[in-house]
């Protein structure tokens, strides 16, 4: 959550920074803002409420300026406003600061450091830059010293990048479980939360560790422990495509993801297969996950949801018991575990706070891990002791589509190979039916007209809708449900078709849409009954089934895939479902209120 940037060099640094926090704006876009410093080395500070679109209407365009800093804001502490928005700076405004995290213990440090100074803004991170200024002032530190001194009283996450205006030359940064790199350029460096944000102007970039500090100039990167003892990095050229962050002819990335998805399969499919058209994986990996006797996956929203499917192809493919936790769950409310866990951590963006603290602890108790992310180098794939990539492609709408259908996928091949290891599933080849799944997802990507009709029928003035299914259905209806709600705004409920009539039922009213999912055959009788039971009761009922199973009267039906992959297809018309109904209310579809793409903090 979040995104910051810091550039120092020979371009104009407002161009760069603005063009880079607009890249990070799906880390958070309810304020941002820059400090700039022009030709004559003066600071000049911009920050609106709103999007980087607003932001640059309030920015002096014939200012040029050669350093900067600059972020993208998903509020924490205090709403977002002006006052709130970053950077922040230093009452006698010598210093300026951008933060991306939370500071635990920023009240203490208020109490005990400044009990006299009165804060201009709601948040944890003006205290940071408060305090610098206070060491630098009342112990007469240099500011990299009073920087060093204030990173050591934080307790939280953070990555931090601070101007100082007698040193306008210079960005100093530091980092504790918030992501940040250093972008080298020939005639200037960078500092970004992502390596998207400095694509255009690099691909090189230096990953930076926990505990670590950066001095930066045009032309040089110092990197530094607290103690002072040098660290020296090499770059690693970053492999971001920038055609894969062009929309083309689509109006939402979500809508262009939802159609990449047969070849994100196709490949995942190519990556993951040898010669003879079999799943291949990483030797180590698999004797790991064999010599264990239970696998928990670990994930949050979309990722967890993924998960269940990843429970079900383990569990009938491999035959291995495994469990599906919530990250924010497990990490402080930890299960007895069995004797020899394997975990499995889901994260599209491999940045997610709430997953990282799991693996911080199950790493502590020397346990083995495994990261599926699409993002090689995140903190999640360094950090697990093996990553498996699901090379969908950056995925930028905040509503994750083709991840899902990626991790399942990556998931499928991972449960075939370790049960073949094992000597079951030997007629198994999950890398063909895999291939019928992404011409199955094109068929029903070709029906788009007619699920937009549905999406205006069913759910464009509705307030509430259920999706209901049995067993892996259900898994798909707790996603289907996760996406209508995140962008649509409607509250929409994924729920185990069986348990309505427990108690859920009572709010079926007239016209209430309840959207039924019907794939597994032996559970579709029950379904259909407890389908009857919602319009005996007013519900505006739409069916979603397979091949096979159809009956008169159902609105939409799948073509036939393997029956563990059916989440794969019968996902596709529920995600086009949420982008309509979203799309008709007249939503950001990409970046719906209050949300925020990668999830940094706990
Ligand atoms: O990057 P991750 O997969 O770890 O993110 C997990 C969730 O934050 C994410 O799936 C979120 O629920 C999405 N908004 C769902 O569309």
């Amino acid at each position: 959550m979040c995104g910051i940037v810091g550039y120092i060099g020979n371009k104009d640094a407002k161009v760069i920074l603005l063009q880079g926090l607009e890249k990070l704006e799906y880390r958070g876009y309810d304020s941002s803002g820059i400090f700039i410093v022009d030709g004559n080395q003066n600071g000049h500070l911009f920050k609106e409420k709103g999007r980087i679109a607003d932001l640059k209407k309030i920015i002096e365009p014939y200012l040029f300026s050669t350093s900067g800093i600059g972020h993208t804001r998903w509020a924490t502490h205090g709403r977002p406003s002006v006052e709130n928005a970053h950077p922040h700076q230093s009452t006698n405004q010598r210093f300026t600061l951008v933060h991306n995290g939370v500071i635990e213990n920023f009240q203490e440090l208020k109490d005990t450091y400044l009990p006299e100074i009165s804060l201009t803004s709601d948040t944890d991170t003006e205290i940071i830059v408060q305090l610098i200024s206070h060491f630098s002032e009342e112990e007469q530190l240099t500011t990299f010293e009073a920087f060093k001194k204030t990173v050591s009283k934080l307790k939280g996450s953070y990555a931090l990048a601070l101007m100082d205006t007698q040193q306008p030359d210079i960005i100093y940064a530091a980092k504790n479980k918030s992501p940040l790199l250093v972008g080298k350029g020939i005639g200037f460096n960078a500092i970004c939360s992502d390596a998207m944000a400095m694509i255009q102007e690099t691909n090189q970039f230096i990953e930076l560790m926990d505990g670590e500090f950066i001095s930066l100039t045009r032309d040089e990167i110092k990197i530094e422990t607290q103690d002072g003892t040098s660290i020296s990095r090499e770059t690693y050229t970053a492999e971001v495509n920038l055609d894969d962050l062009d929309l083309g002819a689509y109006p939402y990335y979500m809508a262009k993801e939802i159609d990449e998805q047969p070849a994100v399969l196709r490949k995942i499919i190519q990556a993951y297969q040898n010669d003879q058209g079999q799943f291949q994986l990483d030797t180590d990996i698999i004797n790991s996950v064999i010599s264990s006797d239970r696998i928990y996956i670990i994930a949050c929203g979309t990722s967890y949801n993924a998960g269940w499917v990843g429970k079900q192809l383990l569990e009938t493919l491999a035959h291995i018991p495994t469990e599906v936790h919530l990250s924010s769950e497990f990490g402080y409310n930890m299960p007895i575990l069995s004797k020899k866990p394997f975990f499995i951590f889901l994260s599209q963006s491999g940045e997610t706070a709430d997953s990282r603290q799991v693996l911080v602890k199950i790493k502590a108790m020397e346990f083995p891990s495994l990261t599926l992310t699409n993002v090689s180098g995140s903190t999640l794939s360094r950090e697990a002791d093996y990553t498996l990539l699901l090379h969908a492609g950056p995925e930028i709408a905040v509503a994750s589509t083709k991840a899902y259908t990626a991790q399942i996928t990556v998931l499928a091949a991972l449960s075939e190979v370790i049960a073949k290891k094992n000597g079951l599933a030997k007629e198994s080849n999950m890398a063909h039916e895999l291939g019928i799944v992404a011409t199955g997802m094109e068929s029903i990507l070709s029906e788009k007209v007619f699920i937009e009709q549905l999406a205006t029928h069913y759910l464009s003035t509705s307030r509430n809708a259920f999706y209901i299914g049995r067993g892996v259905d259900y898994y798909v209806a707790m996603e289907a449900s996760l996406k209508l709600k995140e962008i649509s705004y409607v509250q929409t409920e994924g729920f185990a078709a069986g348990e309505l009539k427990h108690g859920t039922i009572a709010l079926i009213e007239e016209g209430t849409p309840v959207i039924a999912i019907i794939t597994d055959k032996d559970s579709a009788g029950h379904t259909r009954g407890n389908v009857q039971e919602v319009q005996a009761r007013g519900a505006h009922a739409l069916v979603i089934t397979m091949e096979g199973l159809q009956k008169k009267g159902d609105q939409l039906v799948l073509p036939k895939v393997h029956s563990l992959l059916t989440p794969l297809v019968s996902v596709v018309p529920t995600q086009l479902l949420a982008y309509y109904t979203s799309l008709h209310r007249g939503n950001d579809v990409d970046k719906p209120r209050n949300l925020a793409k990668s999830v940094t903090v706990e």
